[in-house]
């Protein structure tokens, strides 16, 4: 055999391997990795892998955003045990596990019972690297996000939503929440948005990539990170509004999905079943004593407006939590900004206009002033007109200078629109303000989302997926 039909007959065999592995790792969550029914499992997964490691000297299993991939080739079909696998790695915060030739079983056991071990617990003791290392576990290599370089967004993004899924059905399920490896992820968000804060600059790209709801949950805690840096909440209080805001909607996991998928404005008893989701949130989260009570309490208010409108309806209104207060906020704007089944995504100005005249008594005043003032004159996915009929969007704010963000230009080709490669600021393109004007991308009928997906998508070429 050779060239592509080989190619799939090893991807075969390695899919066969790894799905017996989870099969394994299902067993070890009800015996030790050394029982012996775990031991037969764990058996003929390294007879297939021996097969494998003949021919190549490694093979290279991937967890990509839910996905588990061999040789960047997606595994594909259902397998229940595949998925838990993929969450276990996650929730420890591993991304691809590398068996090499030479492995041996006692290899396997022991890198089972670590993945199988609580997260905490390992994270505790230095993480699952140090782990192996202690223990001897020779040939089998993991990468962890937390190692990934820097800057590297895409990836956190895609790892918080997979943790946050994996928590959500923990909570559907009233199994025990898994929050190490959400806390891993918040600290990486935090990092970011101390550091180079490109999640935050890039979140325009991100929008409609996966379900609404884990998407729109990890847009707020980015944006109310964000806000609480700018109102200078420090490091810890930081991570616990992520994880808060992260939080905030487990309520809605509750809700039948021909709700929440609804493509158009719910009913009187439809909206009832929704409203539902902050005190179904609330009552999921307090029972879990490794959730900071912030959890709960954001849960509870989220949809509680500072003029005491909003929902659930309480006797005797008190003040909001600040987290639930910036919660609402970022809340508001993600909802606007984002395009739902029903209407189109408003440009951000548009969203800044209407948080600013509808939706201004419901939001605290001081705090919305800063998230305003926060996205500058031009927030980030804005569509400028230049001067000579030339587009550009905003991609990122410029330092000290808001009124000069870098932008990136509208550019014809032959497939269609694209931006350019190259960031620019804006003044090198319109020296004259005077020259410039905010448009709305729905009237041009141009998809922007789309366009900063396809423009951004250069940094994460090297770990794509190619889903077969
Ligand atoms: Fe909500
Ligand atoms: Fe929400």
């Amino acid at each position: 055999m050779s060239g592509r039909a080989g190619q799939d007959a090893q991807h075969e065999l390695a899919a066969r391997a790894v799905i017996t592995f989870a099969r394994a790792m299902k067993n070890v969550s009800f015996y030790e990795p050394s029982h012996p029914v775990v031991r037969e499992v764990l058996q003929k997964f390294l007879d297939d892998l021996l097969t494998l490691l003949e021919s190549r000297p490694e093979l290279v299993v991937k967890f990509v955003s839910g996905y588990v991939a061999i040789d960047n080739r997606a595994v594909t079909g259902r397998h229940a045990a595949l998925g838990n696998l993929a969450g276990a790695c996650a929730r420890r915060g591993v991304e691809a596990v590398t068996f090499q030739r030479g492995v041996r079983a006692g290899d396997i056991e022991g890198f089972a019972a670590l993945l199988a071990a609580d997260p905490e617990a390992v994270e505790s003791s230095g993480g699952i690297s140090n782990l192996m290392l202690r223990e001897g576990i020779q040939h089998i290599v993991v990468e962890r996000f937390s190692e990934r370089p820097r800057g590297d967004w895409r990836w956190v993004h895609a790892r918080t939503i997979d943790v946050l899924r994996s928590a959500a059905v923990g909570v559907r399920t009233h199994r025990p929440l898994d929050i190490a490896g959400v806390r891993l992820s918040i600290r990486e968000i935090v990092d970011d948005v101390l550091g180079e804060r490109s999640i935050l600059f890039n979140l325009n790209s991100l929008k409609g990539m996966d379900e609404y709801t884990f998407i729109h949950a990890v847009h707020i805690c980015i944006l109310a990170i964000e806000l609480g840096r700018q109102i200078g909440l420090e490091r810890s209080r930081l991570e616990e509004l992520g994880l808060a805001t992260l939080l905030h909607d487990v309520g809605k996991i509750f809700v039948p999905l021909g709700i929440l998928r609804k493509p158009g404005p719910l009913d009187d008893e439809e909206f009832s079943v929704m409203s539902r989701h902050p005190v179904d949130g609330a009552v999921a989260l307090v029972r879990e004593p490794q959730v900071p009570e912030t959890a709960s309490i954001v849960a509870f208010e989220h949809h509680m407006h500072y003029d005491h409108s909003g929902y659930p309806r309480v006797p005797r209104p008190r003040p909001l939590h600040l987290y639930s207060l910036i919660a609402g906020i970022a809340d508001v704007y993600d909802a606007l900004t984002t395009i739902r089944p029903y209407r189109p995504a408003l440009p951000p100005l548009r969203a800044v206009e209407v948080m600013r005249s509808e939706q201004s008594g419901r939001l605290e005043p001081r705090l919305l002033s800063r998230f305003l003032a926060m996205l500058g004159p031009y927030p980030s996915g804005t569509l400028l007109g230049l001067p000579g009929e030339r587009m550009a969007v905003v991609t990122r704010p410029n330092g000290d200078a808001p009124e000069n963000p870098f932008v990136r230009r509208v550019e014809e080709s032959a497939g269609g629109n694209r931006l350019s490669r190259e960031e620019l600021p804006l003044q090198e393109l319109s020296a004259a303000p005077g020259g410039i004007t905010v448009l709305d991308p729905n009237a041009l009928g141009l998809d922007l989302t789309a366009l900063l997906h396809e423009a951004t998508a250069g940094s994460a070429l090297e770990t794509q997926v190619e889903l077969v």
